[in-house]
C-alpha cells in the first residue's frame, strides 16, 4: 500500500514537471513570435539554397537538389497549401528540403508562400 502511494506521488510529480516544461516551452515560443518580414526570413533561411532570385543556382542549392522556385510550370502545379506544408514540414522528393516548422511561425510561413509566388517567371 505504501509503495503504491509512493508510485502515485512520483507519477503526479512527474506529470507536474511535464506541465511546467510545456508551459515554459510555449511561453518561449510566444516571446519570439514577433513576426519577421518575408524578405528577412527568406534571406536568413532560404536564400542559401534557393538563391536570392529563387533559382537555386548556388553550390549549396545544386548540391541539395533545391527546387528552382521561379519555374512557372512548378508554380502552376503547386498549391499554396502544398508550398506551406513543404516549408513547415520539409520535403524529400528527390531533394532534401529542411522543415522550418520549429523556426518560423505559421503566419511567417504564409507570408513566405506569397514571397515564393513572386519568383514566378
Ligand atoms: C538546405 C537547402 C534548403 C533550404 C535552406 C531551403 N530549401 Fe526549399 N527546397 C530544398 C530542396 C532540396 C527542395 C526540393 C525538395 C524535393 O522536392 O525533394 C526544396 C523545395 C522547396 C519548395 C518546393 C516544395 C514543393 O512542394 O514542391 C519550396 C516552396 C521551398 N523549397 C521553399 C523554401 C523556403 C521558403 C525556404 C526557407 C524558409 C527554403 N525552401 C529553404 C532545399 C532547401
Amino acid at each position: 500500500m505504501r509503495v503504491n502511494s509512493a508510485i502515485a506521488f512520483l507519477c503526479s510529480a512527474f506529470m507536474i514537471c511535464l506541465a511546467v516544461i510545456a508551459v515554459a516551452a510555449s511561453g518561449k515560443v510566444e516571446n519570439d513570435s514577433t513576426t519577421r518580414s518575408a524578405p528577412e526570413l527568406y534571406g536568413k533561411y532560404c536564400a542559401s539554397c534557393h538563391g536570392k532570385d529563387g533559382r537555386a543556382k548556388s553550390m549549396k542549392g545544386k548540391f541539395a537538389h533545391a527546387r528552382d522556385l521561379s519555374d512557372s510550370k512548378w508554380q502552376d502545379d503547386a498549391s499554396d497549401e502544398r508550398i506551406f506544408n513543404s516549408i513547415m514540414n520539409g520535403r524529400k522528393d528527390g531533394g532534401n528540403m529542411p522543415a522550418f516548422g520549429k523556426k518560423i511561425t505559421e503566419q511567417e510561413a504564409e507570408s513566405l508562400v506569397t514571397y515564393v509566388r513572386g519568383f514566378k517567371k
